[in-house]
């Protein structure tokens, strides 16, 4: 066996320098002498002929040891195996008609080796790296680098890098300047928990890591460099979610001297290019905009997959006086009966998918789930109900004409509080769209919500809080309204959501710093704790701030999308856990006591 000396690539005459990388051989190059390095991914022992497919990051090739004809290269040659990193040095040869693989690029050559070296062996895989065998994702985690060996996620991470680049030019292409802001931040509270860092320097101060670059973006439009993007990491302390790390990476924008409906047209031509181009022209039509009353209206939530249709139907005026109870005291409560039809599907749902799905409502907050399975006939004859009883056949005839049911529906009635009743019935949507596979899953289905409210009720402290960030305007109409009506003020902020994914979000900015005082003010911060924490962009504001706004794209949301994933976590190299941490790393880990005496801590657990 070649005994491993320094790089193994050799020095002098042997010297060894690769020559092609193993994606980019073809017939054209039979005959030729070629130096080749990779991985080992496949060994073929057949007697006497020894076949390898070695990969590397732009392909395979197929290699062919006959040590009956190269007698030398029997002992390497028997030594490989899987994942072994060596070099070669062969003569490309055409493969016999019968043995081309159509499926990779260099299926139509082989190698037929004279010199072999080990470059590097691998010890025993904790996983097949060949196969994508199922494997926890604990131990997919761990031994991060060998998942990233394989083609799946390999692939994810080429594509994201696609993405980004295309992202870029469109940005550039529209004069967005690259520019760098620091991660050392002062804690600006912007609504998620921040992580925060010790300083050393400064003993019982803390900088806290940014959740966006919000603020220094603001004031880079104050210093007038008008248009501003980066792709940039953020910091968040949360719970975590399939869609959600804790660092995490945002393409983040802001532009000067616009309104909400510059923003929109330029980040719709910026994110039609980019995803265009990604998908090599594929064409992405122009996005369809929506009011986030209506979102939540016919949809549930804030963020709806428009692929398929499945709305929520409000029957609150037919069954408030109805004798069923729940309904009746849901409305005279101030609440909401809503009606899913599932079309034709009043057979595929038995009593206990039914109560499956009462359960899956139910984590919403729902009391519970009603249901009438629509057969022939009218009125009450008409339907098949645990609570039919309680109708009469003039009700149930003016639900079927409201929903337009048919024979074959099933309807799903949820009543309560409005939010509730949205969220639940809107989740389920989204639950039965994937079920029922009411949508082609490549389809993209952009759409801009706008008209969120700027405020929301925090029911716990009894406080208003900024429902995007306290740095963005009401929409120019409802500024007054500041002072009588807080709750009916609707923002200048806007969401591009695709396939039921928020995957930006941004803002047109209060730019008058007596507005911005307001704002403060009825989110409840006295002016000295609007000094405090964000006393820099008030002055800021003073010196001469153009009108800006901006957005921020969910670049891992936006990637895990358009590569088809179904976490975030596929489209991240290095991601962390649903509890935050590294299993590769070991982060978050103990630090030494010095480190803590350096940084004036002393670490004392609270129950
Ligand atoms: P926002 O908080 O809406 O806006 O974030 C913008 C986008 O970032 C993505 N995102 C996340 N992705 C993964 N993990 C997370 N924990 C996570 N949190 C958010 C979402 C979201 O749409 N400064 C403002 C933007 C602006 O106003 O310009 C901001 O950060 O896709
Ligand atoms: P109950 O009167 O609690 O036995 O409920 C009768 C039926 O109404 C059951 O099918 C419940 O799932 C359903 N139900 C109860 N609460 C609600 C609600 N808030 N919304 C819709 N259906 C409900």
């Amino acid at each position: 066996m070649t005994s491993v000396f320094g790089s193994g690539l050799g020095t002098g005459v042997q010297r060894w320098q690769r020559s092609h990388n193993l994606g980019e051989l073809n017939a054209d190059h039979a005959g030729k002498e070629v130096i080749l390095m990779g991985w080992v991914h496949r060994r073929r022992d057949h007697g006497q002929l020894i076949f390898m497919d070695v990969r590397d990051r732009f392909g395979f090739t197929q290699v062919v040891v006959d040590p009956g004809i190269v007698p030398q290269l029997l002992d390497a040659a028997s030594a490989i195996r899987n994942e072994f990193v060596i070099a070669l040095k062969g003569i490309v040869q055409k493969r016999p008609d019968g043995m081309i693989n159509k499926a990779i690029a260099t299926g139509a050559i082989e190698i037929a080796v004279k010199e072999l070296r080990i470059l590097n062996a691998c010890d025993v895989l904790p996983f097949p790296v060949s196969e994508d065998a199922e494997t926890s994702e604990a131990l997919r985690l761990k031994y991060r680098y060998l998942d990233l060996r394989r083609p799946r996620l390999k692939d994810n991470i080429l594509k994201r890098i696609k993405f980004v680049k295309s992202m870029r030019r469109a940005l550039e292409g529209q004069g967005f300047l690259d520019i760098e802001t620091p991660f050392l931040y002062k804690s600006t509270p912007e609504g998620a928990r921040e992580f925060l860092v010790p300083s050393r320097i400064h003993p019982s101060h803390f900088y806290a890591l940014p959740q966006s670059p919000q603020l220094f973006k603001q004031v880079l439009m104050v210093s007038g460099f008008d248009r501003y993007y980066q792709v940039v990491k953020c910091f968040r302390d949360e719970d975590l979610r399939a869609d959600r790390q804790p660092e995490f990476t945002q393409v983040d924008c802001e532009m000067s001297f616009v309104d909400e409906e510059a923003v929109l047209a330029t980040f719709e031509a910026i994110t039609r290019q980019a995803v265009s181009e990604f998908f090599d022209g594929r064409e992405i039509p122009a996005f369809p905009r929506m009011s986030y009353d209506d979102a939540m209206e016919h949809y549930g939530v804030d963020k709806p997959d428009t692929r398929f249709e499945l709305k929520l139907q409000d029957v609150s005026d037919l069954v408030a006086a109805s004798g069923f109870k729940v309904f009746a005291e849901a409305i005279s409560t101030g609440g909401i009966v809503n009606a899913l039809v599932v079309k034709g599907q009043a057979e595929a749902f038995s009593r206990k998918d039914i109560d499956e799905l009462t359960d899956f409502v139910r984590q919403y907050g729902a009391k519970g789930l009603a249901w009438a399975k629509k057969g022939a006939g009218s009125g009450l004859a008409g339907w098949q109900s645990p609570v039919a009883k309680f109708f009469s056949d003039e009700t149930v005839d003016a639900i079927d004409k409201k929903l337009n049911l048919q024979a074959g529906d099933l309807v799903l009635f949820g009543a309560g509080g409005y939010d509730v009743t949205k969220a639940s019935l809107g989740a389920l949507r989204n639950q039965l769209g994937a079920r029922l596979k009411l949508y082609e899953p490549s389809q993209l289905n952009f759409l801009w919500i706008q008209g969120f409210p700027l405020l929301e009720r925090d029911a716990g402290a009894n406080r208003w809080i900024a429902k995007h960030h306290p740095f963005t305007s009401p929409r120019p109409q409802d500024i007054g309204l500041l002072d009588s009506d807080p709750a009916a003020i609707k923002a200048s902020a806007y969401d591009l959501v695709l396939n039921g994914n928020e995957v930006a979000g941004g803002s047109i900015r209060i730019h008058d710093p007596e507005v911005q005082k307001k704002v403060f003010a009825t989110l409840g911060l006295s002016d000295e704790d609007a000094q405090a924490k964000f006393g820099f962009l008030l002055e800021a504001l003073k010196f001469g701030a153009p009108p800006h706004g901006g957005i921020a794209f969910g670049l891992d949301r936006l990637t895990m999308i358009l590569t088809g994933c179904d976490a975030i976590r596929d489209v991240i190299v290095f991601p962390k856990t649903q509890k935050g941490t590294c299993l590769m790393t070991g982060a978050p880990g103990e630090v030494s006591s010095d480190q803590l005496r350096d940084l004036h801590i002393r670490v004392q657990r609270l129950e």
